[in-house]
């Protein structure tokens, strides 16, 4: 009888009900999509007199949480909201309820209930976070039709899969000043992330004032640094968003720049240490034995802690090969006395002494998975990254870290400064298909996208954070089962757009650095080609870390360049369609080459300068691709010769040129062979 009513229970879920889900998914442009939502008959019109009203009101979080979306929601609709608040006292026509003020810590309840009708919405939350987390999906509800703005009747629960949902800035590589940190802070919010890793110290330089070392900051910065108040102002400004700030100083390794203010902490005597300009891995690394080492980063630790309330604290820890340590004999002495055989269990013993001060300072360390060696207690977080692919279903050290008793995070999967798709990211499931305890379980406390910023400036980090770090929020936030990946796709341009509300310039950017490579000539030519060309992947832009220094030029034609360029995925999508059915989709990949065809044209016009004259091979190439494709479908007739000249041309289009690589190769291979096939008179 049990397996009757199961049966039962499956059939309705996967059957209307799931059917009725996917209409509304298709309807509605949330992001990350909740756990349970339901439709109902009601529409609630937004106009002048809409107010919001929080219950209690002792809720710093929720009223600025409602201050911000009072102005989005206005400037989005264009209309004037009498006065938003009511007076005291007075239920509005939304109404918020939460029971407590968050502590904000990984135990958080961001649950919440979200329930549309036609006079009132009531938002209702086990915490004043929760709250906010309700409100930023009633903002990414706003709908309209010809005549009015307004929010469809809907019932919404909700609560996130992961507690911990992170975005890791390195500001170390290239400094972002506070205004950047705060842009995308509201727009980790707006996504319902809640961890803010912040990279504060690597061979490039340390971005926080220290009064206790000053040379840090006077030798080791070029000046670029956060002061303690700059510091205190972040981490408020994330807590009003519900989102914990974890710091990280990267020790032993990447220590470039603490030797440079402090060469006395080195492994290497007689070694000069200054500031790295290039990318990589480097040599100088604390010594582990000396006792002036513990006492550094302890008097370094009691002053910076107290600026970060958070219980965590990241050591870093990762890619220490050891160098310096095997060429240091006093080190070795110190390895046998201790009986540490290797350069692992000497940083275990590095680690051990560090997680001590942490304790005493009331912080739990966290450190990059190199740390979890056998005598690494299990009180230690570790912070999966490593693995090409063992990420993904299997979950690397992920899952070892979670078997083993830690509690740990995955980014394996999320390194977004490799400039991989919305696609790969979003595939990657922190869990996976591997059965875990339910202990094991909670082990697994979620993921971080990281940003790596040695290819990045202010004027770049949007692009190469948004939207893609929209849809991995919501691989953490949302049930495994939301994985539709055109349906995502569809949600995340509305999203993607919403992100410039918040200042975001992923978007806009793009054409400010056109304009100034063109010095503000028409840059719709070259507009044209960031559409199909994409910075190459992996780190095959600055392969071994020599292309690119801290000061070279990041305003080039691949900056403008993203992840995904715009046309590729429809153009990939017509094509794989067209060799199927290319009656019915020959006018859609028609449509694609046309523009392309006569591109070559209008960017010939340009003005050159050595910046644009290095996509003159690229861009007439695609031209030259295009109108050979072109003209072969639209005459269904390709002569030899053509065919071979764009055989050609699409392998001169595989090499690399400006580091970036055009996205369409494998559509137009498909494409040239499909002509071969079919239109080629024999
Ligand atoms: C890392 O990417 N080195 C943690």
């Amino acid at each position: 009888m049990k397996k009757i009513i199961l049966f039962i229970l499956i059939i309705n879920l996967t059957g209307p009900l799931a059917f009725a889900q996917k209409a509304i998914a298709d309807k509605y442009d949330l992001m990350p999509w909740p756990k349970e939502i339901r439709e109902n008959q009601s529409k609630f019109v937004i106009d002048s007199n809409l107010t919001i009203s929080i219950h209690p009101e002792n809720s710093e979080r929720v009223h600025h949480g409602a201050v911000q979306f009072l102005r989005r929601l206005t400037d989005r609709t264009g209309v004037f909201l009498n006065e938003g608040f009511p007076v005291k006292n007075k239920k509005g026509s939304i109404q918020i309820h939460f029971d407590e003020i968050s502590k904000l810590n990984i135990q958080n309840d961001e649950s919440y209930t979200l329930e549309v009708s036609n006079a009132t919405i009531h938002i209702k939350a086990k915490t004043d976070v929760g709250a906010l987390r309700g409100l930023a999906t009633l903002l990414q509800l706003t709908a309209h039709n010809a005549s009015e703005y307004f929010f469809q009747g809907v019932k919404i629960t909700d609560a996130p899969r992961f507690v911990w949902r992170g975005l890791m800035i390195d500001v170390s590589r290239h400094f972002h000043s506070v205004e950047v940190l705060k842009r995308n802070l509201d727009a980790m919010a707006s996504v319902k992330m809640n961890v803010f890793h912040w990279h504060l110290t690597d061979d490039q330089g340390i971005r926080f004032e220290s009064k206790t070392y000053p040379k840090l900051t006077e030798l080791a910065s070029d000046g670029l640094f956060y002061t303690h108040e700059q510091i205190k102002d972040v981490v408020a400004y994330a807590g009003r968003l519900g989102i914990r700030v974890i710091p990280e100083i990267d020790v032993p390794g990447h220590a470039t720049a603490f030797l440079t203010a402090y060469p006395e902490l080195g492994s290497k005597d007689d070694y000069t240490y200054s500031i790295e300009r290039f990318s990589g891995v480097f040599d100088p690394t604390l010594n582990p034995t000396k006792d002036i080492t513990y006492t550094f980063l302890e008097n370094l630790f009691k002053e910076i802690t107290p600026l970060f309330p958070d219980d965590y604290f990241h050591i870093g820890g990762d890619e220490n090969e050891g160098k310096h340590w095997d060429e240091n004999e006093e080190i070795q002495k110190f390895k046998q006395k201790h009986n540490l055989k290797t350069n692992h269990d000497l940083q275990t013993y590095f680690n051990v002494k560090l997680e001590k001060i942490l304790n005493k300072l009331g912080k739990r360390l966290m450190g990059w998975d190199e740390i979890m060696t056998p005598d690494m207690p299990t009180t230690a977080v570790i912070h999966a990254w490593r693995g090409e692919n063992e990420g993904l279903t299997k979950g690397g050290a992920l899952i070892e870290a979670a078997k083993q008793g830690y509690q740990t995070v995955l980014s394996n999967g999320y390194y977004i400064d490799r400039m991989q798709s919305i696609a790969y990211h979003y595939g990657v499931d922190p869990i996976g298909d591997v059965k875990l305890t339910k202990q094991e379980r909670a082990n697994v406390l979620g993921g971080e996208a990281t940003m790596w910023s040695e290819l990045t400036t202010s004027v770049t980090i949007d692009s190469r954070i948004w939207p893609r770090t929209a849809a991995i929020a919501e691989r953490f936030w949302s049930p495994k089962s939301v994985n539709d990946l055109d349906n995502m796709k569809k949600r995340l341009e509305t999203v993607s757009v919403n992100l410039e509300e918040l200042g975001i310039t992923h978007i806009k950017n793009q054409a400010v650095i056109l304009r100034s490579m063109t010095n503000n000539q028409d840059i719709s030519s070259l507009l044209t080609l960031t559409k199909i060309c994409e910075p190459l992947k992996i780190y095959a832009r600055n392969e071994d870390g020599i292309e690119y220094k801290t000061y070279s030029s990041f305003n080039l034609f691949a900056d403008a360049c993203i992840a995904d360029a715009a046309d590729a995925y429809g153009f990939n999508k017509a094509v794989s369609n067209f060799v199927k059915d290319s009656k019915k989709y020959s006018n859609t990949v028609l449509e694609y080459l046309k523009p392309w065809s006569q591109n070559y044209q209008a960017f010939s016009q340009l003005e050159k300068n050595p910046k644009i004259n290095a996509l003159e091979p690229l861009s007439k190439n695609v031209a030259e691709v295009s109108k050979l494709l072109l003209e072969a479908i639209q005459t269904k007739n390709i002569t030899a010769k053509n065919l071979q000249t764009l055989k050609n041309t699409i392998e001169l289009l595989k090499a690399p040129v400006v580091d970036v690589e055009v996205a369409l190769i494998d559509a137009l291979n498909d494409l040239s062979h499909y002509c071969e096939s079919n239109y080629l008179k024999k």
